[in-house]
């Protein structure tokens, strides 16, 4: 997993919320690597499906439930690769609060943000083309051979919000949170130009920690 072998650590008996979850993989090798429950959330029932036959498959599901929502409290919040996916991430920071105990944490990680070379995801046909293309014109590109009827970023399956770095920091500065770390990994090949100015363009991935205010 992208977090590191201390993270297992970090889980040992929690309980841990995996937010936008997916397909389950990282939930299920957190119940496997002991966590006391993990809860998956996700907004789409077909990958919901696949984790909870994945998790009946290792035997974890006793341990693991795959949801579209949860009123359960967590100790741990992950949430991998999702804050560029989610619609509405200032509504998602207020319910991780409500679902976060007192001492609890969120960690997460996610990447490409919008202005990295690849950060139009399935749309960065080459680096930035996301950039010199119109939403119109690549919506078009792409109904060419996917049929869900999207017309905006948004609405492609799982969501694509266009998250920058900056504005990530602002939603969690309006948030029931306050980062505790805030690290941008640069690209490798770019790492020698990464720094405040150039950043939007030059970060693989940010990683943070949040706890509540
Ligand atoms: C790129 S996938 C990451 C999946 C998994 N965490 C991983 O790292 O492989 C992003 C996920 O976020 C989910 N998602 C998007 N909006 C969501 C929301 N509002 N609540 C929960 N999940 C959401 C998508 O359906 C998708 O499965």
């Amino acid at each position: 997993m992208l977090l590191g072998s201390g993270f297992f650590q970090e889980i040992e008996g929690k309980t841990v919320i995996d937010f936008g979850c997916g397909e389950g993989s990282e939930a299920i090798e957190m119940a496997q690597r002991g966590a006391r429950r993990v809860i998956g959330i996700d907004i789409r029932e077909d990958l919901l499906e696949i984790a909870r036959r994945k998790a009946r498959e290792v035997k974890v599901d006793d341990k693991c439930a795959f949801l579209v929502k949860t009123d359960e409290r967590a100790d741990i919040i992950l949430s991998l690769d999702s804050f560029e996916h989610f619609a509405d991430p200032a509504a998602v920071l207020r319910t991780m609060a409500s679902l976060l105990q007192p001492s609890g944490k969120v960690v997460a990680c996610f990447g490409p943000t919008w202005y990295h070379p690849l950060g139009g995801h399935l749309f960065s046909i080459f680096p930035w083309a996301h950039l010199l293309f119109s939403e119109r014109a690549l919506i078009a590109w792409r109904s060419n051979f996917k049929s869900d009827g999207a017309t905006r970023f948004s609405e492609v399956a799982g969501g694509l919000n266009q998250m920058t770095i900056r504005r990530f920091e602002k939603l969690v500065a309006t948030s029931p949170f306050r980062f505790t770390s805030l690290e941008l990994v640069p690209i490798r090949k770019l790492r020698l130009l990464h720094n405040r100015l150039t950043r939007e363009f030059t970060t693989a991935v940010v990683r943070c920690r949040l706890v509540r205010r």
